[in-house]
């Protein structure tokens, strides 16, 4: 189960070791004394690196600066705010959550405890996206969909000019931005639909694309709702890494921090994925693709349900560890929905 990937057990800390930096003491403490201080107590070097940096309000690519200043005096007050990060680190907490953010396919996505952490895992379904993104084609321009299949008129009275993507389940907004900063250089003209049911996610998820867009990224449109029924009109690729842990899996006890919305999808852990395999159909165009994040021993389950609910091409992708954690497949048939990519609902902050 790897959405365990923060490492947050640092149980046997004294916690009260680093409040001695506190009050009185601080401002003889050297960073170099107050980094030994959190190592003794249990903290991983690059935390503490990090975290020191957080508390001295500096970004954390000055990992060079603090060694060049390792004779620096705390401040009482950077001392108190290093001392309670650590504390914080050690009963458990998320280093990205401490320091507000977490680099995704080389975006610094801001985070907290309204979001998922974004994985290392997701970004193969993120290659895997701008892959079927790479080969996309104007259904009416070349009279082929994007799989090479003949085209329906069903994508409107003229040719689009770049693909249709919807992110279902967005939290910080990782695939979706991740998707929109590495488009493939051909279709500046993509629309990007993401979505999530928590107004919180989608809070943070608008303030992440706010920061990081650039002139030359695509829109994204965001919506909240139960997975597609906020969604109107049709994609050529939906893309999830929705909830799939199982409700009593003992690893979420090392997850306690993150929205346990994010995480658990019924007994099996499949609730969400069924829902939306179930719904995808009708919001997919001829030839347009669904991939879709799962859990390590998920593989076998997903496929089938993609074959049971008519998707083609059936297929799985292997995250850098070799585990299967991607599945996925086209959508032969037409869909259920108009063109356009218009909610009834938008969602605006
Ligand atoms: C595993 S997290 C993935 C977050 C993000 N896409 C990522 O990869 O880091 C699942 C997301 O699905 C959202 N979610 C859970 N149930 C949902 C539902 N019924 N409809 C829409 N989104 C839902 C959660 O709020 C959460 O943000």
């Amino acid at each position: 189960m790897t959405k365990t990937g923060s490492n947050p057990e640092k149980t046997g800390v004294n916690s009260s070791d680093f409040h001695s930096n506190c009050g009185g003491v601080a401002g003889a403490v050297s960073h170099a004394a107050g980094l030994a201080q959190a190592l003794a107590a249990g903290l991983d070097r690059l935390d503490a690196h990090l975290l020191l940096l957080r508390a001295l309000e500096r970004p954390a690519s000055d990992r060079a600066w603090l060694v060049a200043h390792d004779d620096d005096a705390m401040t009482a007050a950077v001392a108190c705010d290093f001392a309670e990060l650590c504390r914080r680190r050690a009963a458990g907490e998320p280093l990205a959550y401490l320091v507000g953010s977490k680099e995704f396919f080389g975006l610094a996505l801001q985070v907290d405890a309204r979001v998922l952490i974004p994985r290392p895992d997701t970004e193969t379904l993120v290659r895997w996206a701008l892959e079927r993104l790479q080969v996309w084609r104007p259904a009416r321009a070349s009279g082929r969909s994007q799989s090479g299949s003949e085209s329906s008129s069903e994508s409107g009275s003229v040719a689009d000019a770049g693909p249709r993507v919807l992110d279902l389940g967005c939290g910080s907004g990782a695939i979706a931005l991740a998707i929109a900063a590495n488009l493939p250089q051909a279709w500046p003209a993509t629309r990007i639909v993401a979505t999530d049911a928590s107004a919180a996610a989608l809070e943070l998820a608008q303030q992440n694309w706010g920061r990081l867009r650039q002139p030359e990224w695509p829109t994204v449109d965001f919506l909240q709702g139960d997975w597609l029924e906020p969604v109107v009109g049709t994609f050529d690729l939906i893309v999830s890494n929705p909830p799939y842990i199982a409700n009593a899996d003992p690893h979420l006890d090392a997850l306690a921090h993150e929205p346990i919305s994010a995480l658990t999808a019924g007994s099996a852990g499949m609730d969400d994925l069924q829902k939306i395999v179930a719904a995808a159909p009708a919001h997919l165009r001829r030839g347009g693709w669904l991939l879709l994040e799962h859990g390590h021993d998920q593989a076998g389950p997903v496929q089938q349900l993609l074959r049971q609910h008519g998707f083609a091409e059936v297929q799985s992708r292997r995250d850098l560890c070799g585990i299967s954690r991607c599945a996925g497949g086209s959508w032969p048939g037409s869909s259920g929905g108009g063109p356009g990519v218009l909610s009834t609902r938008p969602y605006k902050v």
